[in-house]
């Protein structure tokens, strides 16, 4: 029989959703230059503005992936072994690409569980409507993860007995600073078995003007997701952030060769958060960061999985060269 079910592992969603939230915040606006968490980019209307942005025209990651993923699903399953597997999917969003996997799958007559997690309850959910509109009733076992990824590792290591295959797509990786990739990618490792494979997309470095217009899209859709961050810290935190004391900006910085996303305060003003039980200072033409997308080489590449214990089977990259899908195996 095919079960289908959602849980939730997230304790912050079950307990105090709150409590979590104002310490990062006061962490966040406390730091210089000050900061918020780019996890509360994706609450359910944050994963909204980004199924838009994935979208727009000038965002390319999206594009290039589901080019990767159309031609060559073939043969990235064709690498994983016979027997009944777990596909795990960190940070699924609508999944719109995976279903390019999931026909292959099936086509192939392979036996497999489907474990999309992702933070936002509202986004597993669409997931789930999505194959029920591609396929009816859904041909496999499919469990929703409501987690954060670091969570979702926890619910690896105790269920993954079996053979796993885990998606990190879109260039979700890119959020990682290098210190916190290669903790990531090891706690992968560990949870995972000798065998078990991994698809992590990663953006490459490439035309500054590309980048810059990916993240500063015409539409402001971009804007709107950072804008979007102040709105839930005033809903959630009772704030009194006002969206016109700041300028959105992305920026390609070529130290950390990361797309780094900034809110900018265009005045001297201050901000209220009651939750966070302090107010934050802010003079002209200081900013928030926002967060970080970071960009690839492939020497990047290489070294992340060497050193944490993977092996390169095969990249995949598209037309443009501006993405690379890397097939991992782990090595115990
Ligand atoms: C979901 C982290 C892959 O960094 O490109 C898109 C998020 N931010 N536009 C990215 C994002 C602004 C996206 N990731």
């Amino acid at each position: 029989m095919i079960k289908k079910d959602i849980q939730i592992l997230n304790p912050d969603i079950k307990n105090d959703p709150t409590h979590e939230m104002a310490l990062s915040v006061l962490e966040g606006l406390s730091s210089r230059p000050k900061s918020l968490p780019s996890l509360l980019f994706y609450d359910d209307k944050g994963s909204e503005l980004f199924k838009k942005i994935m979208q727009l025209d000038e965002y390319y990651p999206t594009r290039c992936e589901a080019e990767i993923l159309q031609k060559y699903s073939q043969d990235i399953t064709s690498f994983v072994s016979g027997e009944k597997f777990n596909l795990v999917e960190l940070g699924c969003g609508d999944g719109a690409k995976t279903i390019l996997l999931l026909n292959t799958l099936l086509k192939e007559k392979r036996e497999f569980n489907y474990v999309p997690l992702d933070i936002s309850k509202a986004a597993v959910e669409f997931l789930l409507g999505n194959l029920e509109k591609e396929y009816g009733p859904i041909p496999f076992d499919v469990l929703g993860l409501v987690a954060e990824y670091f969570q979702g590792l926890g619910w690896l290591t105790e269920n993954a007995s079996e053979r796993n295959m885990v998606l990190f797509l879109g260039s979700n990786i890119g959020n990682f600073n290098r210190p916190t990739a290669l903790r990531f990618l090891r706690h992968l490792w560990h949870s995972l078995n000798d065998g078990d494979l991994v698809l992590i997309g990663f953006d490459l470095k490439k035309d500054l003007d590309v980048l810059y217009d990916a993240y500063n899209d015409k539409e402001g859709i971009t804007k709107e997701f950072n804008f979007n961050v102040l709105d839930r810290i005033n809903d959630l935190l009772k704030g009194n952030f006002k969206r016109e004391n700041f300028q959105h900006q992305g920026l390609y910085n070529i130290q950390t060769g990361a797309m780094e996303s900034y809110l900018i305060s265009q005045c001297q003003h201050t901000v209220t958060i009651d939750e966070v039980g302090k107010s934050f200072k802010f003079e002209a033409w200081e900013a928030i960061h926002m967060e970080y997308s970071y960009k690839y080489l492939q020497s990047d590449i290489d070294s992340l999985a060497s050193s944490t214990g993977f092996k390169i089977l095969k990249n995949y990259t598209d037309s443009n060269g501006y993405f690379i899908d890397s097939l991992w195996t782990v090595c115990k």
